[in-house]
């Protein structure tokens, strides 16, 4: 389901975009996901565009076709943007040193295809590959936000197990009630 038109025009924001440019250069610091990042579900492109500040290689994947289009826009020349579901990769296996997603897995509408995604982000992933990334956590505002829009927020407390079953190792989630969960999980391997 495409989102609603508040979160529509909340997530274009400027407003939002400088939020983004604010606090994710802190979060990237603090990870490592060295020379050829893939990011699932990058909507106007906020949280691309800071990424490409710092990753040699940026490739993205999004599912809503008009999205698509404005990111193919907006950074056609210097991400490889793609159309697609996190659920359904168009990559070959073993190829990305890390898959990131900022506030878009409470966009996948089913427990089922959010694990297809965890499953696809560890094919796509080399060996010792990390897939992390951000998502909100339910609060008033954020209800408020998702009225009409598919809002299925992961829960903090069960997400180590559902990211070990598709495969993963060296899980941490770390969650903030109302706010954010923060995740990391590596590909089992040798980088
Ligand atoms: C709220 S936006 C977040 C955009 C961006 N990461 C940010 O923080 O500004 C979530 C995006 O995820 C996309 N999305 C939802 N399900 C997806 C899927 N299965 N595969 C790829 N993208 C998906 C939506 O179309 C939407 O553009």
């Amino acid at each position: 389901m495409p989102m609603n038109l508040i979160h529509r025009k909340f997530c274009s924001s400027e407003k939002w975009a400088s939020m983004v440019a604010g606090v994710l250069p802190g979060w990237l610091a603090k990870h490592d996901l060295g020379d050829d990042v893939l990011e699932i579900g990058p909507g106007f492109g906020a949280t691309t565009k800071v990424l490409l500040d710092v990753v040699p290689k940026l490739t993205v994947l999004e599912i809503d076709p008009a999205s698509t289009e404005l990111l193919r826009a907006k950074f056609g020349g210097h991400a490889d943007v793609h159309e697609g579901s996190g659920a359904e990769m168009p990559f070959g296996e073993n190829r990305f040193s890390a898959v990131v997603c900022f506030t878009m897995l409470h966009h996948v509408p089913t427990a089922e295809l959010q694990d297809a995604i965890f499953a696809e982000a560890a094919r796509v992933l080399r060996p010792g590959g990390r897939f992390c990334g951000t998502d909100s956590q339910l609060s008033f505002g954020f209800r408020l936000l998702h009225i009409g829009d598919t809002m299925n927020v992961v829960d903090a407390d069960g997400l180590p197990a559902r990211l070990e079953k598709a495969g993963f190792e060296h899980v941490k989630v770390k969650a903030r009630p109302k706010q954010l969960v923060d995740f990391e999980a590596v590909k089992p391997g040798q980088r």
